[in-house]
């Protein structure tokens, strides 16, 4: 038989070959946009920390307050030992937010999904998911033994076709999708997708991990079309805008009661360090006080995409689409040697041959480096 170690070698040297190899490169990000990597100082426009709230003094004091009455873990599952007072305010804020009667806060948004999803939806059931959903919808949705039907990209028609075929062999249909799309950056078609779920009698699951705190006036992509669509389950992270860790879903009292119950990736997992929790309350306080500061990142998104001729961004995530790995590789090299932290982004993350730069644009941004980067890229990554 192959050894464990000549199976994981093959394996690496595939990927080396196909330039889809990843590599962990230390950097110390020395605040909300700059970061030190291999010795050098680069601006950041990688990461998610949309409002630069993870070096953000009210909230880093706010932890440390936490840390300092509560200690550093919370020593248990929730439903055990590990239920601190700080949840419920945080669980409060993120459904008054979102506009729901509660919320359910996991211990990061991967979990949250993969045990949101299978505590609602069973064998007998049918699961229509768009075709660039994260990872953890898919990851749940597989989880949950359901027949899974993906749909084109937030193609409202495709769905209504589906469930008009399909709905029918399945006792409860759940439609699960990004509210905003985490390498592309669009807008789901919520409403539509909200009035569909309430005609074949579906549930409508929207993932709003990068829509809190940067669209809809901070209260994420149900609030961005306008009136807000109805989603019965509001779920998100608080690892990006809301600059911590941790996840949530926010529902009627009936749901989230049923999810404390039933959500394995909850009953069974530790809860959140206290320091956590008190950072996302400071958080949402920075990010409902202050709505100017909320719209920034995607003002300057829209700066961005005005300077080289793209599409009007429709949140602070704007992808360059490069093709093939190896291109989108040298074009992040390009860039870095230009001050910028830019990655790139490579199947399995997207489909084949649509490898990109995915830019994400902050609060913090100086408008001179957003002018410099607009101007990198129309001269040597457009010229190449
Ligand atoms: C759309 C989407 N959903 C869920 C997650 C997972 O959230 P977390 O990082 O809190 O596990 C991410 C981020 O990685 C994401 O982009």
């Amino acid at each position: 038989m192959q050894s464990l170690d000549d199976f994981a070698t093959q394996k690496l040297a595939v990927l080396e070959r196909d330039s889809l190899r990843r590599m962990l490169v230390e950097t110390d990000r020395v605040d909300g946009v700059w970061a030190m990597r291999n010795g050098r100082r680069l601006l950041s426009f990688c990461c998610n920390d949309y409002l630069n709230l993870t070096h953000h003094p009210a909230i880093k004091e706010a932890a440390i307050a936490a840390l300092t009455r509560y200690g550093v873990g919370s020593g248990g599952s929730r439903l055990v030992s590990g239920n601190h007072p700080l949840f419920l305010e945080l669980e409060s804020r993120l459904a008054r937010m979102k506009g729901t009667e509660a919320a359910c806060v996991f211990g990061s948004g991967y979990l949250a999904n993969i045990g949101i999803i299978p505590a609602l939806i069973g064998e007998a059931d049918m699961i229509l998911i768009d075709e660039l959903a994260h990872a953890c919808l898919w990851a749940g949705a597989r989880l949950s033994r359901a027949t899974v039907v993906p749909f084109r990209h937030s193609d409202v028609e495709h769905v209504e076709a589906l469930l008009s075929e399909q709905r029918g062999h399945h006792k409860r249909a759940l439609i699960a999708i990004d509210g905003v799309f985490s390498m592309d950056g669009d807008l789901a078609p919520l409403p539509a997708l909200a009035a569909l779920a309430q005609r074949f009698d579906a549930w409508l699951l929207s993932d709003d991990a990068h829509g809190i705190g940067v669209v809809g006036g901070g209260g994420g992509s149900t609030f961005a079309h306008g009136a807000k669509a109805d989603v019965p389950l509001q779920m998100g992270t608080l690892s990006k805008a809301v600059g911590g860790y941790g996840g949530y879903l926010c529902a009627s009292n009936a749901v989230i009661e049923l999810i404390r119950n039933r959500a394995r990736s909850f009953v069974y997992s530790t809860g959140l360090p206290p320091a956590n929790v008190a950072g996302a309350i400071a958080a949402l306080d920075l990010i409902e006080g202050e709505p100017s500061y909320a719209a920034l990142p995607l003002q300057n998104a829209r700066a961005f995409t005005r300077m080289v001729g793209l599409p009007e961004a429709q949140s602070p995530i704007v992808p360059l689409l490069m093709g093939e790995a190896s291109a989108a590789l040298v074009a992040a090299r390009r860039l870095e040697s230009e001050g910028f932290l830019v990655i790139a982004i490579r199947p399995p993350t997207v489909p084949k041959g649509t490898a990109r730069l995915r830019l994400t644009f902050t609060a913090q941004h100086p408008d001179a480096e957003i002018e410099r980067l607009a101007g990198t890229i129309r001269s040597r990554l457009q010229a190449a």
